[in-house]
């Protein structure tokens, strides 16, 4: 990232550092439940590692089993989502983890790195505690339709504010890059999810689950909605979009990086 620093995200900056999960973690689990085949992904890159440290762990999604896994996460809301099989948890933050150099294998942080108020102090944090670091993170601005025919305010959200893949790469001191293609059926309603079930973003309690959605207010995206209902009704989105339903899973920009 050179010497630009990353400022969080639109929203973030509005609420008390920690708290955006407080008001929209609610009913997180309803539409955020772990995709099995990005979970294969993820116990890939963790290899033979046996202690593991969950930065952002929220709910417990993607917290691997048979390992001896620590969770962090600041949310109450979301700390209350924990089942009770889940790994321990510490509630605290990435940039100040409570925990002594090279405790953990691998640190592992999954769609979270946007959240945090300092991610470069946090990955810093991660490469601190653990010998190697796993992060599934997106580029910000990257192409998706939602964003480019709908609602190109989305994208003002993310590019300057969230780190892009290169800086979190170079604040790991350099690491392997893959990309996660977000399967047609994904089980995980994360922001590109639903790329070739566009009905989904008209449903209240999808956008909910969606962190994008709660940096701007509804009535904002209330016009680009009202216009994808029309071409979905008038047949045109399909028509439009006739190459994506061809495809069984996408590169929406996700990308897992590993490092160490
Ligand atoms: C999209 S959720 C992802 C949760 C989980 N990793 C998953 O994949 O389901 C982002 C999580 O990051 C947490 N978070 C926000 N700020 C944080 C920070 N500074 N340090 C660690 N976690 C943070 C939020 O509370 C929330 O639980």
């Amino acid at each position: 990232m050179g010497s630009r620093e990353a400022r969080p995200a639109e929203h973030d900056r509005q609420v008390a550092p920690g708290r955006l999960y407080e008001q929209i973690g609610v009913g997180y689990t309803r539409h955020r439940r772990p995709d099995p085949r990005i979970v294969a992904r993820l116990d890939d890159a963790l290899g033979a590692a046996r202690r593991i440290l969950n930065v952002g762990a929220g709910a417990g999604s993607y917290e691997p089993t048979g390992r001896q896994v620590v969770a962090v996460e600041p949310s109450p809301v979301m700390l209350a989502q924990r089942p009770r099989t889940a790994a321990p948890v510490v509630r605290g933050v990435a940039e100040a983890l409570p925990f002594p150099d090279e405790r953990f294998d691998v640190a592992l942080a999954v769609l979270t790195l946007q959240h945090w108020t300092d991610p470069i102090a946090g990955l810093r944090e991660l490469r601190r505690v653990a010998r190697r670091q796993v992060v599934l993170h997106y580029e910000p601005g990257f192409e998706y339709w939602l964003t480019s025919e709908y609602l190109p305010q989305l994208r003002e959200l993310d590019v300057g504010h969230v780190l892009t893949v290169a800086d979190v790469v170079a604040a790991l001191g350099g690491a392997a890059v893959t990309t996660i293609k977000v399967p047609h059926d994904c089980v995980d309603g994360f922001f590109a999810a639903y790329w070739r079930r566009p009905a989904a973003y008209l449903e209240r309690s999808v956008r909910d689950a969606i962190s994008m959605f709660a940096r701007i207010p509804d009535e904002d995206v209330q016009p680009g909605l009202r216009r994808l209902d029309r071409d979905l009704a008038s047949g045109s989105w399909r028509d439009g979009h006739a190459d994506l339903l061809e495809l069984d899973e996408l590169d929406a920009g996700y990308r897992l990086i590993v490092a160490g």
